[in-house]
C-alpha cells in the first residue's frame, strides 16, 4: 500500500477529494464506495466545496453497511447519514446511491440483492474505508472471512461503545448490521483507507504491517494491489 501521512484530516480530505474529482472527470458515471462514521467526513466536505462546475449527476455510489432493525428514516440509519453527508451536499441522484437494506422483513435476501446490485453497476471504482478500533473495515468484525460477501453480522461490544456517541445511549445502538464482506471490498478497483487520531494507531499498524489474519479484518487490504492509505501523524504513530 502507498501510505500518505498528512498534518491534518482536512489535508487528507483534500487529497482524497482531488482523486475523486479526477475519477469523476474521466468517468462521469463512476461508482464510489462510500463509508459512514466520522473518518470520511473531511473527504465529503472537501468534495462538496469542489463540486461547483463538476457534473455529479451520473455518479453512482454504494455504502459499505447498514444497521439491521433501525427504520431507514431513523436519523442514524446509514441511509439517513449518507443522504445527509453525501447525497445532499454533493447533489447526487438519490436513485443512484445504494445502501444495504437493513429491514428485518427482507434481510434473508438483502445480502445477495446488494451483491447483485454492485455487480450490475460494474463494480466499485474507488472504495473509501475507515477502520474500527478493533480492526474492522465495513462492519467486518474480527473473525470475518476474507472471502465473505454482504451479510448480516453481530457488532462487537467495542464497536457498539465506539458508536454510542451517535445515539442517546449504548443500549440504543443496534446489535446487528448488514455489511459488505471482505471479499466484496477486495473487488473494488481502488481502496482508499483513511484513519485519524491516536485511537486508530494500533488497529492501523496491525492491518498494514501485522500478519494477514481474520482477527484483524483490515489486514485483508494487504491482499489488494491498489491501496492508498491516507492518515494523520497520530494514526501513523505505530507504523514501522
Ligand atoms: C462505516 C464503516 C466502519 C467505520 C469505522 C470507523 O461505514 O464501515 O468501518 O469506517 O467504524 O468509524 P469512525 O470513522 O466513525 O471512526
Amino acid at each position: 500500500a502507498e501510505v500518505v501521512i498528512l498534518p491534518t484530516k482536512e489535508a487528507a480530505g483534500d487529497l482524497v477529494a482531488d482523486a475523486i474529482v479526477r475519477l469523476i472527470t474521466s468517468t462521469p458515471d463512476a461508482v464510489l464506495g462510500v463509508a459512514t462514521g466520522s473518518t470520511p467526513l473531511p473527504v465529503y466536505r472537501s468534495l462538496a466545496a469542489r463540486s461547483a462546475g463538476l457534473d455529479l449527476s451520473r455518479v453512482r455510489a454504494f455504502a459499505l453497511d447498514e444497521y439491521v432493525g433501525l427504520p431507514a428514516e431513523h436519523p442514524e440509519s446509514y441511509r439517513s447519514v449518507i443522504t445527509r453527508e453525501v447525497v445532499e451536499p454533493l447533489g447526487l441522484d438519490p436513485q443512484l446511491v445504494h445502501t444495504p437494506n437493513g429491514d428485518a422483513a427482507t434481510i434473508q435476501h438483502a445480502g445477495a440483492d446488494y451483491e447483485a446490485a454492485i455487480e450490475a453497476a460494474g463494480g466499485v471504482d474507488l472504495q473509501i474505508l475507515g477502520i474500527g478500533t478493533d480492526g474492522h473495515i465495513g462492519f467486518n468484525e474480527p473473525g470475518s472471512s476474507f472471502a465473505s460477501l454482504t451479510r448480516v453480522k453481530t457488532l462487537t461490544e467495542q464497536t457498539r461503545r465506539d458508536n454510542a456517541r451517535f445515539f442517546d445511549s449504548v443500549d440504543d445502538v443496534p446489535r446487528h448490521c448488514i455489511t459488505q464482506g471482505l471479499g466484496t471490498i477486495l473487488r473494488a478497483r481502488h481502496l482508499v483507507l483513511l484513519a485519524f487520531g491516536e485511537a486508530k494507531a494500533e488497529a492501523l499498524a496491525a492491518a498494514l504491517e501485522g500478519p494477514l489474519t481474520a482477527s484483524v479484518p483490515g489486514s485483508a487490504v494487504q491482499l489488494h494491489g491498489h491501496v492508498t492509505v491516507v492518515v494523520d501523524e497520530a494514526a501513523a504513530s505505530r507504523l514501522a
